[in-house]
């Protein structure tokens, strides 16, 4: 678990990637009807996107290593009074919850793990993700100016989420990522569309 050093930057102020809304690009997903049954939100932060989610009558586990984090998203759904639930939980190691999920939604998780790190994560994700589920990955992309830390490329998403670790990539389609570094129109992003097979 990479806790610790995780929660120091939600502690004195919210961190860089903490724009206290939901992503737009999750947003527009939900819009356009991309979550159904159970979500899991997977390093959900301080829940903006879980509780956008919620919001819309999902049902929406959130889980993250930083408790900071955890406990501003449970006050947040307390003040909006929005029913959703957030629980720490290493996403390497998801099948310990002893839960399943038809949506899981990974916003800027993916992109924080070294390549070796990958497999260990993918196969988490699959432990808990219904057959015919939807995965969406919101990540740094490697395409354009002024990418975020850790961009990842296309082929990389494609390599991680192979058939032969359950996956099946539908789409990967270029998108932003709001941060409070960048300006109004964010960083490069990818948003991948992956089922599990
Ligand atoms: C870049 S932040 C994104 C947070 C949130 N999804 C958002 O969009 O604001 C990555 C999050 O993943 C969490 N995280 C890192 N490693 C984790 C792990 N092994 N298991 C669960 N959460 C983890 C961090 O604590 C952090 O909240």
């Amino acid at each position: 678990m990479t806790g610790l050093p995780w929660d120091a930057s939600y502690r004195g102020g919210p961190a860089p990637w903490d724009t206290g809304r939901p992503q737009p690009a999750i947003v527009r997903l939900a819009s356009e009807g991309g979550f159904a049954g159970a979500v899991l939100d997977a390093g959900c932060g301080t829940g903006e996107n879980g509780l956008h989610v919620a919001s819309l009558g999902l049902s929406v586990l959130g889980v993250d290593v930083a408790e900071t984090a955890l406990a501003i998203a449970r006050a947040k759904a307390g003040d909006r009074g929005i029913e959703a639930e957030f629980a720490a939980a290493d996403a390497f190691h998801l099948e310990r919850l002893g839960r399943r999920f038809q949506t899981v939604l990974d916003c800027g998780l993916f992109h924080t793990f070294d390549g070796d790190e990958r497999p260990g994560y993918v196969a988490s994700l699959a432990s808990v993700t219904d057959h015919d589920g939807a995965l969406y990955v919101l990540c740094f992309s490697d395409d354009g100016p002024d990418t975020g830390p850790h961009p990842v490329s296309q082929e990389e998403l494609r390599a991680a989420f192979s058939p032969g670790s359950g996956w099946n990539v539908v789409t990967i389609k270029p998108d932003r990522v709001q941060t409070r570094y960048h300006d109004d129109h964010g960083a490069p992003a990818w948003l991948a569309t992956i089922k599990r097979i």
